[in-house]
């Protein structure tokens, strides 16, 4: 069924006036290094996110502004300025040098949404170390993947979930100290690496000189999934902040008495380039809520705080609409005067939706932890088409490229591509320079979406080209659940696609079976699901289990994953000729 375009409202009804006006312009005329200059710069390709980010704001009006308000999940609020963050992340980095920390060591955080994940992440920036923030979901295994891989110098966590992955700890030969944030003074065994965080920031000096980092040293690590093999780790420089900036202010148009509420986790990227960087590149003050989803408490949220901007996801907002158009009606929205979504296809009723139930319509855009900050997308001077991710960010060349990544014209699919150099381009993946070389052909970036462009140039999603899976937003890599699974003592081989799901996109989806010895039943089924959830994370454990005699194989011996989901969906199974007798 072919939506309404919703058309763009005349320029003078627009208000504030957005910072983009006129979008063919910008795409005509704009050149990244005249967007870097708004920058503040130290000289000498000089640069410092964490400087950027907030202490240049001392210099200014900013001074005394909110960088963000705090809500925990037991309502407890905590306010920081500009000057304030400044100062208590220049102790975190104080503390860091005194544990040994130095420019280019990884510091990983492993942290409950509270102020210390940002403190922490922002010291660790001032004194050039890369930080990794991990989701506080994640179990044992997928936290011992990444400080392993990444070869992690420090870890910063809490008491609860330092329980959690206590069993991994020795398994970490790089891990000299964790530091724990204690917020509820606890009782805690600190053990011979532990450090207790608020004593060492009481002792900690104020002043910190940052380190003039190179635009080009690594800053910030996030692991994202694959078809095959674990999770890689995403590096991004110093520079990235310069796409982080630009988009905040042409994407999200925040302004500078916008009220910013970003719903993302910083253990995704969206919670790093837009819960952290852009917008407080940008001066503007964020709302941060320690909390998940709650359909009634993030409207809450909206008219408590006066939100003006609202950074969120597809999942988010279908599951919104399950609940309803009558309970945003409850609230005063009137402060929202702009909204976006990103993560996963944005279907075009939830566009819709956002118009009549809360008075403005959702603007999807399209990025990926790779790219650093948003590559495509609708914009407040713009005709949204709906189901369309919109357009090229003024500066970002995408194209449409056939298997021989030759361009294809309008109108056909093929695999997004986008042309090689912005400055929040990934510089490696950690550890694996082949595989980030792969993902380059004759200057473009390979995107591994496919998708095609109309006539107007607006952009649409196909789906992946790959068999990574993406549920609410997380891409999980099959082999990740796969390995886990066959570790569970039932288990002898498992096969794992997505599911599409009208909610959450895909839901995971495991085929499984057994060990001599062991029978299927329900019981079973729960037991490896409780068993992957626990290990990985609850985001990445099978909703499904179907247990199978064995498995579609390749003579080679590998699982045709293709063959099960073409089952499963009741599609043509398509070249079956490599299949095992
Ligand atoms: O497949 C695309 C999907 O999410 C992938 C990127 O996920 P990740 O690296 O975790 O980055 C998250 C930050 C955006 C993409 O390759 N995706 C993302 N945004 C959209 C999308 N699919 C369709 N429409 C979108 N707007």
């Amino acid at each position: 069924m072919d939506y309404e375009v919703i058309k763009k409202p005349e320029s003078k009804e627009i208000k504030p006036a957005p910072n983009l006006g006129d979008y063919e312009k910008a795409r005509r005329e704009v050149k990244w290094v005249d967007v870097a200059t708004d920058l503040d710069w130290f000289g000498d390709g000089k640069i410092n996110i964490a400087y950027e980010a907030v202490d240049r704001h001392i210099h200014s009006h900013r001074k005394n502004k909110l960088a963000f308000v705090w809500e925990g999940k037991d309502g407890t609020i905590e306010k920081y300025s500009f000057y304030e963050l400044s100062r208590a992340s220049n102790k975190f980095a104080n503390v860091l040098l005194t544990l040994g920390v130095e420019k280019g060591d990884r510091v990983f955080i492993f942290l409950e949404r509270v102020p210390e994940l940002f403190i922490s992440a922002l010291g660790t920036l001032k004194i050039g170390a890369i930080i990794g923030p991990l989701f506080s979901a994640f179990g044992p295994d997928a936290v011992k993947d990444r400080l392993l891989d990444s070869g992690s110098k420090v870890l910063i966590t809490s008491p609860q979930l330092k329980s959690k992955i206590e069993d991994i700890l020795e398994d970490l030969p790089d891990l000299e100290r964790i530091v724990i944030v204690n917020r509820d003074g606890e009782e805690v065994e600190l053990g011979d690496k532990g450090v207790n965080y608020e004593e060492e920031m009481t002792e900690a000096s104020e002043d910190f000189d940052i380190v003039k980092t190179d635009k080009d040293d690594y800053a910030i690590m996030h692991y994202t999934s694959g078809t095959t093999g674990k999770p890689k780790g995403v590096v991004h420089a110093h520079e990235a902040v310069v796409g982080h900036y630009a988009t905040s202010k042409y994407v999200l148009d925040l302004q500078e008495n916008d009220i910013y509420w970003c719903t993302a986790d910083p253990g995704w990227v969206t919670g790093t380039s837009y819960g952290m960087f852009g917008p407080w590149s940008n001066g503007v003050t964020q709302i941060i809520y320690e909390g998940g989803f709650n359909a009634k408490k993030w409207y809450h949220i909206i008219e408590n705080y006066r939100v003006t901007v609202w950074y969120t996801a597809p999942t988010a907002i279908r599951m919104l609409m399950k609940f309803g158009d009558e309970l945003p009606k409850k609230f005063d929205m009137r402060s929202l005067r702009y909204a976006c979504s990103v993560g996963e296809p944005l279907n075009p009723e939830a566009v819709i939706w956002g118009e009549t139930a809360i008075g403005i319509p959702f603007h999807d855009n399209w990025w990926q932890t790779e790219t650093g900050c948003q590559m495509i997308a609708n914009y407040p001077v713009q005709d949204i088409k709906p189901g369309s991710m919109g357009r090229p960010f003024p500066g970002i060349y995408p194209a449409i490229l056939d298997d021989s990544y030759k361009e294809l014209p309008p109108g056909s699919e093929g695999h997004l591509a986008l042309k090689a150099g912005w400055p929040s381009m990934f510089r490696t993946y950690w550890n694996k320079e082949d595989m980030y070389n792969s993902r380059f052909q004759d200057g473009w970036y390979i995107t591994g979406d496919k998708a095609k462009m109309d006539e107007d140039g607006y952009f649409w999603f196909v789906g992946r080209a790959d068999d990574v899976i993406n549920t609410a937003g997380h891409l999980v890599g099959p082999f990740e659940v796969e390995s886990s699974l066959i570790e569970h003592p039932a288990v002898a081989e498992a096969g794992v696609i997505g599911k599409p799901d009208p909610i959450v996109m895909e839901v995971i989806k495991a085929f499984v079976s057994l060990k001599e010895g062991y029978t299927p039943s329900d019981e079973l089924k729960h037991d490896i699901q409780k068993f992957v959830k626990k290990k990985l994370s609850s985001a990445a454990y099978p909703r499904e289990i179907e247990f199978l005699d064995s498995l579609p194989k390749t003579r080679s011996g590998k699982i045709m994953r293709r063959l099960l989901k073409a089952r499963e969906l009741g599609l043509p199974e398509g070249d079956t000729s490599t299949l095992e007798e």
